[in-house]
């Protein structure tokens, strides 16, 4: 295995153990996650009893091919742990997310969770947030959106689908502008004004889950842990 794969997966078994009987697991999209759900997967098999709550599609079919039952925020409206990736992640713990186009269901998810994992890889640290912000917007307020975020400084792209022409759809029917504003110095100040704009369902940025958030950086030889 290579080493990012390596340090990934340290980061997910990392997690999935620190998870016990009888919790309810929010369960995030990305790579790293799937590690987690791997080992979730073999401890269940020991005898684990727990139920998972998917952040997207992406995340339910892995769940399912790992054997991990599933339950739903209206059924099951406190989540003990969720477990999640990120593609940034600053010294204040605050992240980018939304590589997956899942953010907006994984802060829904990261909200209602009591501790917020997050599994990285070292490669995801940074000193000052500085990656796209992947917006996700109702395709109905798309121009109206890109403008009110370039006039905030971002410069838009929307996402292409892979294999699939024109938009990527994501898992509630909506588009998603990725928007480059350079090193961000103030990332909860952003992240308001663009989730509070008409049109935006949410952006990338997490800066309000510090308090409750523990890192699991994956390394070659085992993880290290930065916390709130
Ligand atoms: C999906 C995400 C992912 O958690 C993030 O992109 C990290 O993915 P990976 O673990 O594959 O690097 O935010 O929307």
């Amino acid at each position: 295995m290579k080493e990012e794969q390596q340090a990934k997966q340290h980061a997910g078994y990392y997690a999935a153990d620190l998870v016990q009987d009888g919790m309810t697991v929010g369960l995030g999209t990305g790579s790293t996650v799937f590690f987690a759900m791997e080992r979730l997967s073999e401890r269940i098999s020991e005898g684990l009893s727990i139920r998972g709550i998917p952040t997207s599609a992406q995340a339910s079919l892995r769940a399912r091919d790992y054997g991990i039952p599933l339950t739903t925020l209206d059924d099951t409206p406190v989540i003990d742990i969720a477990i999640d990736g990120a593609d940034q992640v600053d010294p204040a713990l605050q992240l980018i997310k939304g590589r997956g186009a899942a953010h907006v269901r994984e802060r829904v998810v990261a909200e209602a969770a009591r501790k917020l994992v997050i599994v990285v890889d070292g490669g995801k640290l940074t000193d000052v947030l500085s990656a796209p912000v992947p917006v996700e917007v109702i395709p109905f307020a798309v121009s109206i959106a890109r403008a009110r975020i370039e006039n905030l400084g971002g410069s838009c792209v929307l996402r292409e689908g892979v294999k699939k022409d024109g938009p990527v759809v994501t898992d509630n029917g909506n588009w998603i502008l990725d928007c480059g504003f350079g090193a961000i110095q103030k990332p909860a100040e952003l992240e308001a004004r663009i989730n509070n704009l008409a049109g935006v369902l949410g952006c990338g940025l997490f800066s309000e889950f510090r308090s409750k958030t523990i890192v699991v950086v994956g390394e070659p030889g085992g993880v290290r842990l930065l916390s709130g």
